[in-house]
C-alpha cells in the first residue's frame, strides 16, 4: 500500500519536479526566448567566453544554448600562454583546435585571447632572467601562434592589461626586460603572422580618464610607427553601484576618433560586496572568504535583480547610440554559473553578473537589455 502511494506521490511530482528546471531553458533553445544575435544583428557582433566543457559541448543543454545566443566568443583561458606554450618550445595545441573546430561548427567568430599578457604566463617565462630569452620568447611565441590560426581566428587581443590605473605603463615582466616599445612590436610581429587577421588591445579599467589617456597613448604610438592597430577592448568588468556610464561614452568616442572600433570584451556587472575596491579585473588581486562576502546564496533579492536589469538597459542604450562605432559586445560567460565572478576576488561566492540564470533561463536584465533594442526601433520608426 505504501509502495502505491509512493508511486502516485512520484508521478504527480514528476512534472513539478523537471518543468520548472528544463521548460525555461529549453523554452531558451528552442526558439521562444529571443536570440541576442538575432536581435543585434543589425548592430554588433554578440559574443561570450567559452570554457573548455563547453568548447567540447559535454553539456548537451549548453551545446544547444549557445549557438542559439551568441555569434562570436572568446576562449576564457585555453588560447593563454600557461595554457598553449607550457614549456619552452613545447606547445599544446590540442585544445586550440578543438576551439577552432568548435567555432567552424558553429559558424562563430573567435576573438583569440591572448598573445601578450602578464598574467597566466607559464612558469619558464616567469623565470626568464635576462633580456635576450624573453626577447626569444616573445618573438617565437607570437609568431608562431598568430601564424598557425591565421584565417581561422577573426582576431587578436594582441597585447591585454599593459597600463596602470594612472595611465603609465605597468611594470611587468616584457616592460621591465624588453622597455615600453614591447606593445608596437607585439602588433608588429601579429601583423606580419597574421595579416587579415583584426589586431586589439585590451584592458579593463580604460573607460576611466586616467588610463583611457594612457590607452589613447598607447594606439597613437602604434600608429605612429606604421603599425596596424584595428581596435581597443573594453573589458567592461563593473559593479552594480558603480557602472560608470559618463566615462564609457567619453570613452566610445575619443577611441573611436583614433580611427579604430570600439569594443566591450569582458561584460560582467558583479552584484557582491566588493572587497579590493578596485572595481577592475587584477586576477591577482584576491580576498579571502567569509560569509558577509557572500549574501546572496539563496537567491538574489529582486530590488537587486530589478537594478541589475537596469545597469544592463542603461549600458545597452548607450551601445546603441553609439552602434555605428562599436562592434561587438561579448559576455564574459555564458550564465552566472560560469562567471570567473563566483571565484574572484574571492573564492566560493555565487554571483549572479549575466543575463542568463545557472539554469539557462533568462533574466529580467536580459529582457531589459532585449527591449533597449524593439523600443529603440519604435522611436526610430516614429521619426
Ligand atoms: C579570467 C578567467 O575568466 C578565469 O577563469 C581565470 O582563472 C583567470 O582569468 N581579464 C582577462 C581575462 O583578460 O582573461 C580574465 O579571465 C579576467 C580578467
Amino acid at each position: 500500500m505504501k509502495k502505491v502511494r509512493r508511486c502516485i506521490l512520484l508521478v504527480c511530482l514528476l512534472p513539478v519536479i523537471v518543468f520548472p528546471i528544463r521548460l525555461p531553458a529549453q523554452q531558451a533553445i528552442t526558439g521562444k526566448t529571443p536570440s541576442l544575435k538575432e536581435v543585434f544583428k543589425d548592430d554588433f557582433v554578440i559574443g561570450t567566453a567559452l570554457n573548455r566543457t563547453q568548447i567540447e559541448e559535454r553539456d548537451p543543454l549548453a551545446a544547444a544554448f549557445i549557438p542559439r545566443q551568441f555569434s562570436a566568443f572568446t576562449p576564457e583561458n585555453d588560447m593563454k600562454a600557461v595554457m598553449i606554450h607550457p614549456q619552452w618550445g613545447t606547445y599544446n595545441f590540442s585544445e586550440a583546435d578543438k576551439i577552432i573546430a568548435y567555432s567552424q561548427k558553429h559558424h562563430m567568430r573567435i576573438n583569440g585571447h591572448t598573445l601578450i599578457w602578464h598574467s597566466q604566463l607559464p612558469v619558464f617565462v616567469r623565470r626568464m632572467q635576462d633580456k635576450d630569452s624573453l626577447h626569444r620568447f616573445f618573438v617565437e611565441h607570437i609568431s608562431t601562434i598568430a601564424s598557425r590560426y591565421k584565417g581561422k581566428v577573426y582576431s587578436w587581443d594582441v597585447v591585454n592589461e599593459a597600463l596602470n590605473e594612472d595611465g603609465t605603463m605597468r611594470n611587468s615582466i616584457f616592460r621591465e626586460k624588453l622597455g615600453e616599445d614591447y606593445v608596437v612590436e607585439a602588433f608588429k610581429l601579429a601583423q606580419q603572422a597574421a595579416p587579415g587577421t583584426m589586431l586589439y588591445y585590451n584592458d579593463y579599467n580604460i573607460e576611466r580618464p586616467e588610463k583611457r589617456a594612457g590607452a589613447i597613448t598607447l594606439v597613437k604610438k602604434i600608429q605612429a610607427a606604421g603599425v596596424r592597430i584595428d581596435g581597443i577592448g573594453i573589458q567592461g568588468h563593473w559593479h552594480i553601484d558603480q557602472v560608470p556610464l559618463k566615462d564609457i561614452e567619453q570613452s566610445i568616442l575619443e577611441f573611436s576618433s583614433l580611427g579604430v572600433k570600439v569594443m566591450f570584451t569582458e561584460l560582467d556587472i558583479s552584484v557582491l560586496p566588493d572587497p579590493i575596491g578596485s572595481n577592475g579585473a587584477d586576477i591577482s588581486q584576491n580576498t579571502a572568504y567569509n560569509a558577509a562576502l557572500n549574501p546572496y546564496v539563496n537567491g538574489l533579492p529582486d530590488s537587486l535583480q530589478s537594478k541589475l536589469a537596469g545597469s544592463y538597459e542603461d549600458l545597452f542604450r548607450l551601445f546603441l547610440k553609439y552602434k555605428n562605432k562599436i562592434s561587438r559586445i561579448t559576455f564574459w560567460g555564458v550564465n552566472d554559473g560560469n562567471s570567473w565572478l563566483n571565484n574572484w576576488p574571492v573564492r566560493g561566492r555565487t554571483n549572479y553578473p549575466l543575463l542568463f540564470d545557472r539554469h539557462f533561463n533568462p533574466k529580467p536584465a536580459f529582457y531589459k537589455v532585449i527591449a533597449t533594442k524593439t523600443r529603440n526601433t519604435d522611436r526610430t520608426a516614429s521619426h
